[in-house]
């Protein structure tokens, strides 16, 4: 008899300080704004893989008197840095298993997770079923294909190499972004919008650090310190494609 065993699944960037920090810059306004004209007044959201927690405070102002939860694989509020308002709640969870009662939310909010589940279909019915009919669900996604980063020569591409086959090995997709619009037809959403959009790094140091720290504690310490120095060029350019998809639960569909 042979076993199905579950894909392996590991977070890549981890949840050290450098990470956390990194994710805290983001907000609703520069890293939702394709979810915005969603949200309204006295709305029910969940925010899946919500780290520390940014992004769910500002979705958190524009649906009072409505209720936002932020749930994340490792405690929200031992990463939380973020202003806390009284209508954002944050819960420890996993996205395989939530702890919700079918069809609670009007919406949900997932930003920056679907890249590293190696189960990201399971995920979407999980999702699906702690939905309310006719209500959203609004993914967004890097994808490694869309990155550009000038200048480029051997070292850094070996070096974006080795931090991209490390995220597939952790049972993560660099072509995450790509796939949200297909995965949500797959899952029954209807009506679903793919887009796209590019973040350019105020910092390449920034980004650099973020990669490198990951490739130093993995023992790549030459390909770490040439993504160090490379992100210390005058000049660099770092820029992230990322792909973002909305959808909505069928009006008929009563069950999960
Ligand atoms: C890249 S961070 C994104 C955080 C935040 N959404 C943002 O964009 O700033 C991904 C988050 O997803 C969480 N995560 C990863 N796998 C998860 C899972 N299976 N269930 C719940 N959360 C998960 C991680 O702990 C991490 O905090």
């Amino acid at each position: 008899m042979t076993l199905s065993l579950p894909k392996p699944e590991h977070y890549t960037p981890g949840h050290t300080p450098n990470s956390v920090e990194f994710m805290a810059r983001r907000s609703a306004g520069s890293h939702a704004a394709f979810a915005l004209p969603l949200f309204r007044a006295g709305m029910r959201i969940l925010d899946c893989g919500c780290g520390p927690g940014s992004i769910t405070q500002g979705i958190a102002e524009r649906i009072l008197p409505g209720e936002v939860i932020g749930i994340d694989q490792r405690h929200p509020e031992s990463q939380q840095v973020a202003v806390r308002h009284a209508n954002a709640r944050f819960m420890q969870a996993n996205v395989y298993e939530l702890p919700f009662a079918n069809a609670e939310f009007d919406g949900v909010f997932s930003h920056a997770l679907f890249e590293h589940l190696a189960r990201p279909q399971e995920a979407l019915t999980e999702l699906r079923r702690v939905m309310k009919p006719g209500a959203f669900i609004a993914l967004r996604s890097p994808d490694w294909g869309g990155f550009v980063l000038d200048p480029w020569d051997d070292e850094i591409a070996a070096a974006i190499q080795l931090y991209t086959t490390l995220q597939q090995s952790n049972g993560g997709d660099i072509h995450a972004g790509r796939k949200l619009s297909s995965r949500l037809r797959s899952a029954g959403f209807h009506h679903v919008t793919p887009s796209a959009s590019y973040e350019v790094y105020p910092s390449t140091a920034l980004i650099a650090e973020f990669l490198a720290h990951q490739l130093t504690i993995k023992g790549h310490h030459a390909e770490a310190i040439h993504l160090r120095q490379w992100g210390q060029r005058p000049g660099a350019l770092f820029a992230q494609a990322w792909f973002e998809a909305v959808g909505w639960k069928p009006w008929g569909m009563t069950t999960a």
